[in-house]
C-alpha cells in the first residue's frame, strides 16, 4: 500500500518554526520516521512538501491515477482558506485524514475552521508528530 504524506506551507521549517508550538523535529526526521513506520507496517510513505497550493492539489489530484492509497495531509494555513484543496479531496476515491500538530481548536479562533476536513475521514490535531504515525496506522488498518 502506497500512502502519500502532504505537508502545507512553513511545514519545511519544522524544528526551527515556533519550537514551542510545532516541536523540535525537523521535516526530514519526521519524514525520515515515517517512512520507516510505514516500512515496519508493509507500506510505502511517500513524503511531499510545498509552500504553494497548486502543488497540493496536484499531489492530491494525482494520488488516484499514482495507487495511492491513503492520504495524509497537514495543510498548514491552507486548512482555513483553501476551497482548492477541499475540491481536490473530494474529488478523488482515496481516503486522507487531516493531521496538525498543534491543537487547533485551543489557539486563535481563525484556525478552529477547517474547510478541509469535512471532506477527510477524519482530524487529528495537537498530538505533534505522533498524529502523522497514527494516521498512518489508522489507513492501514482501514485498507485491510
Ligand atoms: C498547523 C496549524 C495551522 O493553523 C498553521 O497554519 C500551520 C500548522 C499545525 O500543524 O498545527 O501552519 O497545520
Amino acid at each position: 500500500m502506497r500512502i502519500r504524506v502532504i505537508h502545507g506551507p512553513n511545514l519545511n521549517l519544522l524544528g526551527l518554526r515556533e519550537p514551542g508550538i510545532y516541536g523540535s523535529t525537523t521535516l526530514d526526521q519526521l519524514n525520515a520516521e515515517l517512512v520507516t513506520v510505514g516500512q515496519s507496517l508493509g507500506a510505502v510513505v511517500e513524503p511531499f512538501q510545498s509552500n504553494h497550493e497548486g502543488d497540493l492539489v496536484g499531489w492530491i489530484q494525482s494520488a488516484q491515477a499514482d495507487g495511492v492509497g491513503g492520504i495524509v495531509l497537514n495543510p498548514a494555513a491552507y486548512t482555513h482558506t483553501s476551497i482548492a484543496i477541499r475540491d481536490a479531496l473530494s474529488a478523488v476515491r482515496v481516503p486522507a485524514i487531516e493531521v496538525h500538530l498543534s491543537n487547533v481548536h485551543a489557539r486563535e479562533p481563525f484556525r478552529h475552521v477547517s474547510v478541509t476536513a469535512p471532506v477527510c475521514v477524519g482530524q487529528i490535531s495537537g498530538l505533534g508528530a505522533s498524529g502523522y504515525a497514527l494516521a498512518i496506522r489508522y489507513l492501514i488498518e482501514r485498507a485491510a
